[in-house]
């Protein structure tokens, strides 16, 4: 197995890259701000499937946090992270300081419109600005041919995937389906903050989606009855902060009044201290094409 590489400066991931392109390496990137676990895990996964030069980058980026929000707390373990990041075969780790990364203060941000104006959008003003403007930093910076993102971060993901195409970024956008814990909690970095009791409580994300799944696969159509039954389900767990329950378009992420396609169930719920966020395509599969077309199965399914 060949040597891992560390790199904290751009100049140094360029030479790297530009080397193992040279040499006829596919080039694929998994982005991430550390505190490393098995979801990410699957991002190397899908990232190294081909044989590819993978690149990992960590940094917690200090542009997408608000304010009041959890810049300062964001769970890091470096060391936990380089480990797991050998484990999995990653060639080139990228870890930039704040300042190489923003050596002046930018002047320059990118804003994806109408995706981000729902679901995380509102609680959270700047954010999607923040990652879709580190993300193409980040692109310029590595070149690779793909990369990938987890669909647990489906509003980050579809808002990623339309920064591609509006700007002719000439990346794939891998989405990777989102890895759960044996009893449903989706993985999250932000899990480490849970104490036991929150851990129990957290649960209750991923039984609203289940009932809003069963819903819709019990044909119910009206999403304001789908919406108020998750509710339910999340207050039924104890004392939380909801920030938003809401079905959406899968394409634009745009509030629906009724289920007739695939639709993306959401949530985000504050837990203590934690803010957790959770999706899950719900409703029948579209249409298949006419005559040639192949009907979806549910695992086929992504959120955008
Ligand atoms: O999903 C994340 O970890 C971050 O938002 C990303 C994509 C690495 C940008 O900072």
């Amino acid at each position: 197995m060949s040597r891992m590489i560390r790199a904290e400066t751009i100049r140094k991931v360029r030479e790297v890259v530009a080397h193992a392109r040279a040499a006829g390496r596919l080039i694929s990137f998994v982005p991430t701000m550390g505190a490393l676990h098995a979801g990410h895990a699957a991002l190397l996964g899908a990232a190294r499937a081909d044989g590819a030069f993978t690149v990992v980058s960590i940094f917690v980026n200090p542009t997408q946090f608000g304010p009041s929000e959890d810049f300062a707390s964001y769970p890091r373990d470096a060391e936990g992270d380089l480990r797991l990041c050998k484990q999995h075969g990653v060639d080139l780790v990228f870890l930039p300081s704040a300042t190489e990364m923003y050596p002046h203060a930018p002047l320059t941000s990118v804003s994806v419109d109408r995706l981000t104006r729902h679901l995380c959008g509102p609680h959270r003003p700047g954010h999607f600005a923040g990652v879709a403007t580190v993300v193409l930093k980040l692109l310029n910076i590595v070149t690779p041919d793909v990369a990938c993102f987890g669909q647990k971060d489906a509003q980050q993901l579809a808002v990623v995937r339309r920064m591609v195409a509006d700007l002719d970024l000439p990346v794939r956008i891998a989405g990777v389906p989102t890895v759960r814990e044996a009893d449903g909690l989706a993985m999250s970095s932000r899990n480490r903050r849970l104490s036991a009791v929150d851990r129990e409580q957290a649960l209750c994300l991923v039984r609203a989606l289940r009932e809003a799944e069963r819903m819709a696969r019990d044909g119910v159509r009206e999403v304001a009855d789908i919406e108020a039954r998750m509710r339910e389900v999340v207050r039924a767990a104890g004392p939380s902060t909801i920030d938003y329950v809401s079905v959406v378009d899968c394409d634009e992420l745009q509030p629906i009044d009724r289920i007739h396609g695939p639709a993306l169930a959401a949530l985000a719920v504050r837990i203590g201290a934690t803010r957790l966020i959770d999706n899950l395509v719900i409703g029948p599969p579209p249409d298949p094409p006419a005559a040639t077309g192949t009907r979806p199965t549910r695992t086929d399914r992504e959120p955008s």
